[in-house]
């Protein structure tokens, strides 16, 4: 099973087979390297469809969508029958006046794939469980973090450009207040 996905700071969920990590920039490729994919693509210098091809002949069986636009158009390009796209973001396309859609979704039909929609809020009442699975996760050290943190909400702007720069080296957090860690649901 070959499972690709443009990584950014995120997760490396090792399903089965191997993971194709999409970065950009050597250093964040190496990053996400450490992190337990098998492959990493670096976007910013390479043809990602044609690195796909090379990297996984027999197609994709997961892609996991953060940045939409040619990215998810590189994947959709290279897809193994029955495989399964997983819509989370589409970062590449939020600063655009109009939303670029990907011209070969058809692949989808001589494929026999699907795509889905993947919104986290939609799955509120599976948070308390999912936060104890990630936190063992982390303290056994099979996920790995890396925060990038912005200090103080007057600075959330900063952050924010810092994110579209591609600067932040981690997820893109603020902490507005010093024990913003300790938040109850109940209250
Ligand atoms: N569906 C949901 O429920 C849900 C919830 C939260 C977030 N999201 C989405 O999930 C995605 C990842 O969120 P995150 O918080 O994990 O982001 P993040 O890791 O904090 O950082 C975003 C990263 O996007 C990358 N990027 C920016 N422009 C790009 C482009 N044109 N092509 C490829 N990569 C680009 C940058 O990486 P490089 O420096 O490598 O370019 C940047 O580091 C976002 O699209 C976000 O909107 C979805």
């Amino acid at each position: 099973m070959n499972v690709a996905s443009p990584i950014i700071w995120g997760i490396v969920t090792r399903a089965a087979g191997s993971v194709i990590g999409i970065a950009g920039g050597e250093d964040k490729c190496a990053f996400v390297k450490s992190l337990g994919a098998d492959y990493v693509i670096d976007y910013k210098n390479n043809d990602v469809a044609a690195k796909i091809k090379e990297l996984a002949p027999c197609g994709l069986d997961i892609y996991f969508d953060n940045v939409g636009g040619d990215i998810l158009g590189a994947a959709l390009d290279n897809l193994a029958m029955n495989s399964r796209v997983v819509l989370c973001g589409s970062i590449s396309e939020y600063m655009r006046d109009k939303p670029f859609g990907p011209t070969n979704y058809t692949n989808l039909r001589a494929t026999n794939s699907s795509m889905n929609g993947f919104f986290v809020y939609n799955h509120a009442e599976d948070f308390a469980d999912a936060e104890a699975e990630l936190a063992n996760w982390i303290s056994q050290g099979k996920l790995k973090i890396r925060e990038d943190i912005t200090e103080g909400f007057e600075n959330m702007p900063k952050g924010l450009a810092k994110l579209y720069a591609g600067a932040n080296k981690g997820v893109a957090l603020c902490r507005v207040r010093e024990d913003s860690q300790m938040i109850n649901r109940d209250n």
